[in-house]
């Protein structure tokens, strides 16, 4: 079997990660230029100041896109692009800027897929207490408004935000001032409930708001799994893996899915979490649960699940010297199976791979190419699973590979290169590596060649 007719094809970014020009224009500072800019906190100090100064050259980089087959890019706004304060006064300029993205991208006849927050929250903001404060939907869903109401025309495919379990988590050490402390529950339970209601009013304004159709998700990360074999147990055991609270972290799925997806958060949730549950007003849990139309999913690596003798699910460890990425992932091909189809199994709302990629030790070698063999034959497993999702009947839209070109990996700085584009930091020369071109046919075949 094939990849569906109407699959898309597409490659991903961020703001952060690839725009540069952290001050110009008006723009004002996020949570991620203040932090950066601290010594010792980002490898070798490096900060997103410049990182690929995309939004100089974005140009050149949507030509590029072009010349790889693209059929969509995924990117992101910066909130305090838009609006410097967060609330409040526009940026015209800011906002001018993803205007010219998007109108270039649909010359070139590349869909843009719009994230509307990827991490980097506006300094002023952070500064009235972050996603603590209750009013942080409110804040959101004030800026959504804004891109929408200049983007919507042309755009039609949005994400509210992206991997909200992991920017809780990290807005909160990044505020404690140590990366390296885990948050009270109770914190990140609390604004995980903020959270969520930004998401869900973010929602409600694009449906509402929208002059174009839209098609309305977020992109989470969740917790991935496979079985150890096809077996009925394996299988269960694993389906319980993937919907099971760990109070251990706030990171579980169905903390997650539940309030977006029903409306309520998971029974179990309460026992497992205890006092520490967050505060819900009346009326929360509806603003949080909008109608979807799809799920988008970033995927890197999970864990190997098999059934205990009691059905219960246990996390196997792979032997020594599995293969891994650089940035110490394990690769484990099959969660791109095995994850969409739990999603789809118990929420039956299309599925959108909205990341999916592998950090290698890539440079230009002597013969002017970048040649990254590891990162083909890692696309190629992980898609190869991905269509077995299609043959086990699970809806799904496309996938974007993560990232377009090498970026600012965020506390790895620029050591970790993801990029299907090679990006020379010193020259900002770009240099399509040959999984760029390994991706163009497979786009051109649409999955055909994989
Ligand atoms: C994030 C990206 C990040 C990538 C690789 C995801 O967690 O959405 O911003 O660069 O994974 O770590």
């Amino acid at each position: 079997m094939a990849f569906p007719k109407n699959f898309t094809w597409g490659a991903a970014a961020a703001a952060y990660q690839i725009e540069g020009a952290w001050d110009e224009d008006g723009k004002g500072p996020s949570i991620w230029d203040t932090f950066s800019a601290k010594p010792g906190m980002v490898f070798e100090n490096n900060t997103g100041q410049v990182a690929c100064d995309h939004y100089h050259r974005y140009q050149d980089d949507v030509k590029m896109m072009k010349s790889l087959g693209l059929q969509a890019y995924r990117f992101s706004v910066a909130w305090a692009r838009v609006l410097p304060e967060g609330i409040g006064a526009v940026n015209a300029k800011g906002l001018a800027f993803y205007d010219k993205l998007v109108d270039c991208l649909l010359a070139a006849g590349i869909e843009p897929w719009v994230t509307l927050y990827h991490w980097d929250f506006p300094q002023a903001l952070m500064d009235k207490g972050g996603w603590r404060n209750r009013d942080s939907s409110l804040w959101f869903a004030e800026y959504t408004a804004h891109v929408v109401d200049q983007l919507s025309d042309r755009v039609s495919n949005w994400m509210t935000i992206n991997e909200p379990q992991v920017f809780n988590d990290q807005a909160l050490r990044i505020e404690s001032g140590d990366m390296k402390k885990k948050p009270p529950v109770a914190d990140a339970l609390q604004c995980a409930h903020h959270i969520l209601m930004a998401h869900g009013r973010a929602a409600k304004v694009i449906r509402e708001q929208a002059k174009k159709k839209p098609r309305v998700g977020w992109a989470q990360v969740g917790v991935s799994y496979f079985p150890s074999t096809h077996s009925e147990e394996d299988i269960e055991a694993m389906r319980r893996a993937t919907w099971q609270i760990d109070p251990s972290n706030t990171w579980s799925n169905i903390w997650w899915l539940e309030p977006v997806m029903k409306g309520e958060y998971p029974a179990e949730a309460a026992k497992r979490y205890g006092k520490y549950m967050p505060k819900v007003h009346d009326g929360d849990m509806q603003v949080i649960a909008q109608k979807l139309d799809f799920i988008g999913l970033n995927i890197y690596s999970g864990d190997e699940v098999k059934a205990g003798e009691n059905g219960e699910p246990i996390k196997m460890h792979q032997a020594p010297g599995f293969p891994k990425t650089t940035m110490g992932w394990n690769v484990t091909p099959e969660v791109l199976r095995w994850c969409p189809r739990m999603v789809w199994e118990r929420y039956r709302v299309p599925v959108m791979i909205t990341e999916n990629g592998m950090a290698n030790l890539d440079w230009k070698t002597s013969d002017g190419h970048v040649h990254d063999p590891q990162r083909i034959d890692y696309l190629r497993r992980y898609l190869r699973e991905y269509r077995k999702a299609a043959e086990d009947g699970v809806e799904m839209l496309g996938y974007f590979a993560w990232s377009i070109m090498d970026n600012f990996e965020w506390l790895e700085g620029y050591k970790q290169r993801f990029g299907l584009v090679h990006v020379d930091y010193a020259t900002q020369e770009r240099t399509p590596k040959d999984s760029a071109r390994w991706y163009q046919e497979v786009i051109a075949t649409n999955g055909g060649s994989v």
